[in-house]
């Protein structure tokens, strides 16, 4: 399996992300490589992959900061693309502990870079954020934004990383760069979704653990900012839209032809803002449930409001947002009452 076939390495796929766009990779007809160490994901999602895709997955386990490992992975597949999504995506943790982000998240990102010229493989994909704006001065914030002063060394790490890569191109790599927003929800079969090791640092996975019973209740982090309701202000978008994201970047970046080097970061969210509180609403009332939550004190490093401008992917890859909120919050609590045993 996978000897002859045209692979894409996709570091991270044991991951939420990753886990999710090695999904629509297989139902587009390519053949996801996964490499992943573990660190910070399970092994419970690479065994729903084949529940999705019926095909036994393609998995290496090991750190993407090994070059001998990723030697041997690429010595063993013919690895035409490259899709990065290993890395510690923490704000929190990160603020903790800024020099295991800074090795993790650079040096996996070099060696690979590293590795693929040794093997000729030039095309590449990049998990960057929304984070890289700060808190930006226009909203809905567009790809001509300045990189504001990174709020978290996760941020940077994401910044640096972007510079990395377009001083790269010069080389010869052809780079897109995805910009996520707040990826949420969960895949429809419930096969996979998210997993966050410990208590949970992003909003809905605290959501459906609390309903879930396994958190007492959900403290919104402030509601006295300057927004409609007070909350803070986001642009979620469903998983699997930012999966299918992915594979239009990969024929974006094939149908822009083989002399061409370049680097191109594109802005990943639906464009539509939506409070803390009014994403609460949704869960509740898509799901038919009450949930617990309090009003609590700011929390250090959060943007008040950040949305996207999505024109610029939807008019270059005629992507478009599939799923509703509503859709993402029903997917999300599916997932969790699975993996709970509430189902
Ligand atoms: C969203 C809002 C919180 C938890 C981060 C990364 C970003 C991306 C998504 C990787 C904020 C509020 C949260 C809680 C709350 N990561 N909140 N109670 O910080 O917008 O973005 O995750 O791609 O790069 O920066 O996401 O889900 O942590 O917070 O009130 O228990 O929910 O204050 O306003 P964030 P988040």
């Amino acid at each position: 399996m996978g000897q002859g076939q045209n692979s894409i390495l996709v570091t991270g796929g044991a991951g939420f992300i990753g886990s999710h766009t090695a999904v629509e990779l297989f139902e587009s007809g390519y053949h996801p490589v996964i490499v992943d160490n573990l660190s910070t994901s399970d092994r419970l999602l690479l065994e729903g992959l084949p529940k999705i895709t019926g095909e036994k997955v393609d998995f290496f386990e090991g750190d993407c900061t090994d070059r001998e490992f990723l030697r041997s992975v690429f010595s063993q597949r013919n690895i035409t693309a490259v899709m990065h999504f290993a890395a510690f995506k923490s704000v929190g943790e990160s603020v903790e502990f800024p020099i295991r982000y800074f090795r993790n998240n650079i040096d996996s990102l070099i060696a690979l870079l590293e590795v693929m010229k040794e093997f000729g493989v030039r095309d590449f994909i990049f998990s960057s954020s929304c984070t890289v704006y700060g808190q930006p001065e226009k909203i809905p914030v567009n790809e001509s934004a300045p990189f504001l002063k990174a709020e978290s060394p996760y941020g940077a790490t994401k910044q640096i990383g972007e510079q990395i890569l377009e001083a790269s191109v010069r080389s010869g790599y052809r780079v897109v760069s995805l910009r996520y927003f707040n990826p949420v929800g969960a895949h429809p079969t419930g096969h996979i979704g998210e997993l966050p090791v410990g208590v949970p640092n992003n909003l809905v996975p605290y959501i459906t653990q609390t309903a879930a019973g396994l958190r007492k209740s959900l403290t919104v982090f402030g509601n006295d900012y300057d927004t409609a309701d007070g909350s803070c202000i986001r642009d979620f978008i469903h998983v699997v839209d930012v999966a299918r994201a992915h594979v239009k970047a990969l024929e974006y970046l094939w149908s822009i032809g083989p002399e061409s080097n370049s680097f191109e970061a594109f802005n990943l969210g639906t464009g539509v803002g939506v409070s803390v509180l009014e994403l609460i609403k949704s869960f509740e009332t898509s799901n038919k449930l009450s949930l617990s939550y309090s009003i609590g004190s700011r929390r250090p490093g959060d943007v008040i409001k950040v949305y996207a401008d999505p024109s610029r992917i939807m008019k270059a890859m005629g992507w478009k947002p599939d799923f509703s909120l509503e859709e993402a919050m029903v997917h999300a609590w599916n997932w969790q009452k699975k993996i709970s045993g509430l189902t």
